[in-house]
């Protein structure tokens, strides 16, 4: 019998249902899934306020931990053939849930010599999260094996608009009536079923050397060049922001969470337009470095810093 446990954090559901789908291209009889939620000791909110979905900011990009739920002991006590983390990009970095998790002693024991396959489900901006997830895979001594990172695939400016409708609203509806639902397409969830089948040959032959160029086949990743030059700058101005505003307490901590607010529509709405522009103009000069890129993010390699 194979032992495949898959555990994960979503706030409306949605990385669940992805994770559903996967899992029942999966499952036969000789494979038990057991199914572990992470649990916050105090929840996060959903709907988001303008200023918790803000204030969550410097706590979440310098992977600050909260105390978790602990993990069941029937789910503790195992060791599993295959761990599919699920997991959701918050600022560019894994979710608060997954990040605490990650750095936790129950994480240890569970993900020790352990295979991973990860699976995400954001907005578009992953590529940096995963390579914090990736690190983190290492401290825990596990073998990230796959990974499988599903996003909006509306352009960039309309999934900004319409994840906010949702995440402030808490309604996955199509805004106005007029803009696409938000989040994962609906079609793209159902066809997500189709990466199980890669997991399950490795998972049986024990084999996951070529797992992840089978997912890629089946389109498990699909790098966009030009967010990689957003998300490594947005990184960088990030970093700056979070180390200034975790000093900040009380009203000067709301005051500077508003100059963040401004600042970060300011950089989704003119600068990473610039990154844009700036990308297209030296794509010829630079396109074997954005081929080698897309190849090392597609991949489940961790570069030595
Ligand atoms: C506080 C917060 C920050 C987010 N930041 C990002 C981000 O940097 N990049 C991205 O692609 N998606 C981002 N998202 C969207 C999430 O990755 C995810 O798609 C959405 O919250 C739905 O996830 P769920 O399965 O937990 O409901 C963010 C969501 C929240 C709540």
């Amino acid at each position: 019998m194979k032992e495949v446990l898959i555990i994960y954090y979503t706030q409306t559901g949605q990385l669940l249902e992805i994770l559903k789908q996967i899992a029942s291209s999966i499952a036969d009889e000789n494979t038990n899934i057991s199914y572990c939620e992470l649990i916050p000791k105090e929840k996060f909110p959903f709907p988001w306020t303008q200023s918790e979905f803000y204030g969550a900011f410097p706590e979440t990009f310098l992977q600050i931990p909260v105390p978790m739920e602990e993990i069941p002991f029937n789910i503790r006590q195992k060791k599993y053939d295959l761990i599919i983390l699920g997991y959701t990009t918050w600022y560019l970095t894994p979710s608060i849930p997954v990040n605490s998790f990650l750095k936790s002693e129950q994480a240890k024991n569970l993900l020790a010599n352990t295979p991973v396959v990860t699976v995400s489900a954001s907005r578009n901006m992953w590529i940096m999260a995963q390579e914090k997830v990736k690190k983190l895979l290492v401290a825990n001594k596990a073998k990230l094996v796959g990974n499988i990172a599903l996003v909006d695939k509306n352009i960039n400016h309309i999934s900004v608009i319409t994840i906010v409708h949702w995440l402030m609203g808490g309604k996955k509806t199509r805004m106005l009536g007029i803009f696409p639902k938000p989040g994962i397409a609906a079609a793209d969830i159902i066809a997500s079923s189709r990466f199980g089948k890669p997991i399950k040959t490795a998972l049986h032959t024990a084999n996951f050397d070529t797992l992840q160029k089978n997912l890629l086949s089946e389109g498990a990743v699909k790098i966009n060049p030009s967010l990689i030059a957003t998300d490594i700058r947005g990184n960088v101005v990030f970093t700056k922001w979070a180390n200034h505003l975790i000093k900040k307490k009380g009203r000067e901590r709301s005051k500077w969470l508003v100059f963040f607010k401004y600042y970060l529509l300011f950089a989704i709405w003119l600068i990473a337009p610039i990154v844009f522009i700036v990308f297209l103009l030296t794509y010829f000069p630079k396109y074997r470095k954005i081929k080698r890129d897309k190849a090392y993010y597609s991949s489940v390699a961790l570069k030595q810093d």
